[in-house]
């Protein structure tokens, strides 16, 4: 019989400090943080056709949870590419988690949450056609609706012709198109710019057709603090 210990192996390297862990308290503890990124790298396996020879981009990485499931789980990759706009987790994870088939990139845009003085310039800093598999964990949910929709527009750009994208973000029927920290809404008490968006799901799907995207699968409400997961492929 295998221990609980044993299916939860201690990690192979450095995870980052708590500090710079983004998303929710339950990162905080170390085996659910690299249970979760794990988890991912395997959904990312099966919804998106993850494998070790992709070109994974990690939009929205912070300090680098989803490469350290890619290096729990696969131990190799292509070419893993981390961006953020927060220069001190991308510092935390180039000093301790780059290295072949691992980058990270930091980009100085705006967004009103974590980057309000950076520029209006969008990127998702990934060249045309570029990239297999699009992670997007709980980025949507921190962002404008004129951001997401030019985003997807940019993920779409950035995405290989059988490219797939994995995005969660909150998404109701029946509510207004785009709302920040919605009242009553969700586990949290919502305080701050940002801190949560949420969207009607014909709106957020008006913005992924409008993209050039279509959805492959979605999930509702399963995700961190109840978002909802969707796999979108090229149209
Ligand atoms: C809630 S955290 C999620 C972190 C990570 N995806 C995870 O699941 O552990 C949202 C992240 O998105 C980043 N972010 C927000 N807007 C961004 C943008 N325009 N470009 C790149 N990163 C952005 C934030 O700095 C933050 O690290």
């Amino acid at each position: 019989m295998f221990s609980r210990k044993a299916r939860t192996p201690s990690p192979t390297g450095p995870l980052p400090p708590g500090k710079y862990r983004m998303g929710g308290k339950h990162f905080k503890n170390d085996v659910a943080f690299v249970k979760t990124a794990v988890r991912d790298v395997k959904r990312l396996e099966r919804y998106a056709g993850l494998t070790a020879d992709s070109r994974l981009l990690d939009w929205g990485c912070g300090a680098g949870r989803l490469a350290v499931g890619v290096r729990e789980h696969l131990g190799r990759i292509a070419d893993y590419h981390g961006v953020d706009v927060q220069p001190e987790l991308i510092d935390w994870a180039e000093a301790n988690l780059a290295g072949p088939g691992f980058r990270f990139t930091c980009v100085d845009v705006s967004n009103e949450r974590y980057n309000p003085d950076g520029t209006p310039e969008r990127t998702v800093a990934a060249d045309p056609g570029s990239v297999d598999v699009f992670y997007a964990y709980s980025v949507f949910s921190h962002m404008n609706d004129e951001d997401t929709r030019a985003y997807l527009g940019l993920i779409r750009q950035a995405l290989s012709d059988s490219g797939r994208v994995f995005v969660t973000c909150f998404v109701e029927e029946d509510v207004p198109g785009w709302e920040e920290n919605p009242e009553g809404y969700g586990p949290l008490d919502w305080k701050g710019r940002l801190h949560c968006t949420r969207f009607a799901r014909q709106h957020f799907e008006e913005h992924v057709s409008a993209a050039g995207l279509a959805v492959d699968r979605f999930e509702y409400g399963q995700e961190t603090d109840g978002q909802s997961l969707y796999v979108l492929r090229p149209r």
